[in-house]
């Protein structure tokens, strides 16, 4: 199998190194967003679409508890009473402010207690024995879970009315330098490597490794923009059913939407809420928080369509000059801050043709980060698929009912950016911080000269 063997021959040393640093990361990060806001803040629901801020934090602490503590190293529940309390399953989110939670200090102290002791195991835990442990995998995964928790919570902060809490470390980016020069890439078609069995701590729903055919298509150099986007809406693209998958345009007529969330029509123009400001649609942005419904009708209005998840991952991945999958669109070196837009920097996405670092080999920009991207694909296990370490994760959800997002929004860390990584949520979903790219089919005799034509055009 063509995959990268570089992280597989990564020792045991660095892997723990990595993994210390990935955990303080995440809670440096998770303090930030539990922080800036008052007690009452963090216990309130500030929409029925997510958990008070505080189940969050405790809930970070309660699956280390269970991975690192009890699986791991095989010490007793510290509070048992709680456990039903933090069980995602047990509760859902509108229930979950009814709950007799841990108030704030007592979360705080929980996880920190937590943490301490899991630092501890770090350190005593050799990295090579049961499958829990080897490569360090359920320390990988738990600072994987804080920071996907971490996420999470800066979607509350952006649901959340009142002053602004948060700020942006670095200053905005600037206006893509200089912009690509063509709408679409060619992808040229055949066999590549989707998925993976050497990362270290990708997920179970990213194993095994194997090979897909993929026929040639063209996809979007860039995401979808807002300037784009806002033409779908002048052209009157929500109040016509033939762009829509019925379920879509239902809920749309159901729920009174006529735009993205956040988005607010001030007179002519289009303005949106961000954090707390109110601020003009910045036009050459991807277009972010529209549903999967709403991606699906935009490509179909522009006569195109969504690309599937291992068309997505092809255009990511493939290097058509070594036939290997990457871990990454530039390259198998983790991600830099000029590489793509990460780990909360900013709180927004970058201009369109941005970090030009970061561009895969077929020439398409902005794979990872500023925005998930919806592909058309139903969440489905991988050929060999096996449920690790818990059915929860990802069994539990395959099936028609969530699609497959990729590549990572502005609010996704480096431990969670990969490009096997998948996410995924319910078509209706649009507070998360998903736009898209759309594709069309290429003619199946399109060739190798083609691509190294467009090359060259670009
Ligand atoms: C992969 C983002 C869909 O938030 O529900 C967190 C990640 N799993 N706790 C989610 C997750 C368990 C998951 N997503
Ligand atoms: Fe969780």
């Amino acid at each position: 199998m063509t995959d990268p063997t570089t992280a597989s021959e990564t020792s045991a040393d660095v892997l723990r190194k990595r993994a210390l640093a990935a955990l303080l990361a995440a809670r440096e990060r998770t303090a930030l967003l539990t922080e800036c806001v008052s007690e009452p803040e963090l216990t309130a629901q500030h929409s029925p679409l997510m958990s008070p801020l505080v189940w969050d934090l405790a809930h970070i602490g309660n699956q280390e508890e269970l991975w690192l503590l009890r699986a791991v190293a095989g010490r007793p529940a510290m509070r048992p009473d709680i456990d039903p309390l933090y069980d995602a399953f047990e509760h859902p989110r509108a229930e979950r402010p009814t709950l007799p939670l841990l108030p704030p200090r007592e979360a705080r102290r929980y996880a920190a207690e937590v943490r301490g002791r899991a630092l501890d195991v770090l350190e005593s835990t050799r990295f090579d024995g049961t499958p829990l442990t080897a490569a360090g995998f359920a320390f990988g995964m738990i600072a994987q879970h804080e920071q996907q928790h971490d996420e999470t919570m800066l979607i509350t902060h952006q649901l959340r009315n009142g002053p602004v809490a948060l700020t942006a470390p670095d200053p905005d980016p600037g206006a893509a330098a200089k912009f690509v020069a063509s709408a679409e890439v060619l992808v040229p078609g055949g066999p590549f490597t989707m998925g993976t069995s050497t990362e270290p701590w990708a997920l179970d729903n990213e194993r095994p490794a194997h090979r897909r055919l993929v026929p040639p298509f063209f996809i979007d150099t860039v995401p979808v923009t807002n300037a784009a986007y806002q033409m779908f809406l002048a052209d009157g693209g929500y109040d016509e059913p033939r762009w829509w998958a019925p379920e879509g345009w239902a809920y749309l007529r159901e729920h009174g939407i006529t735009a993205p969330l956040f988005w607010r029509r001030e007179g002519r123009a289009w303005v949106r809420r961000r954090f707390g400001v109110t601020e003009p649609v910045p036009p050459e942005e991807p277009v972010l928080h529209v549903s999967w419904y709403e991606a699906d009708a935009y490509a179909r209005w522009a006569g195109r369509r969504l690309p599937t998840e291992a068309e997505w991952e092809k255009a990511a991945r493939h290097d058509p000059v070594t036939g290997r999958s990457m871990r990454y669109p530039w390259g198998d070196a983790d991600p830099r801050a000029d590489h793509a837009n990460l780990g909360q920097r900013h709180l927004r996405p970058a201009p369109a043709g941005s970090y030009p670092a970061g561009e895969a080999p077929c020439g398409a920009r902005q794979l990872m980060g500023d925005v998930w991207e919806w592909t058309a694909s139903d969440f489905l296990p991988y050929p060999g698929f096996r449920p690790f370490p818990y059915k929860e994760y990802s069994e539990v959800f395959f099936g028609s009912d969530h699609k497959v997002l990729r590549g990572g929004s502005f609010a996704v860390a480096d431990v969670v950016c990969r490009g096997t990584f998948r996410n995924w949520d319910y078509p209706v979903r649009r507070q998360i911080f998903s736009g898209f790219r759309t594709a069309r089919d290429a003619p199946p005799d399109i060739g190798r000269a083609a691509w190294v034509g467009m090359r060259e055009v670009r």
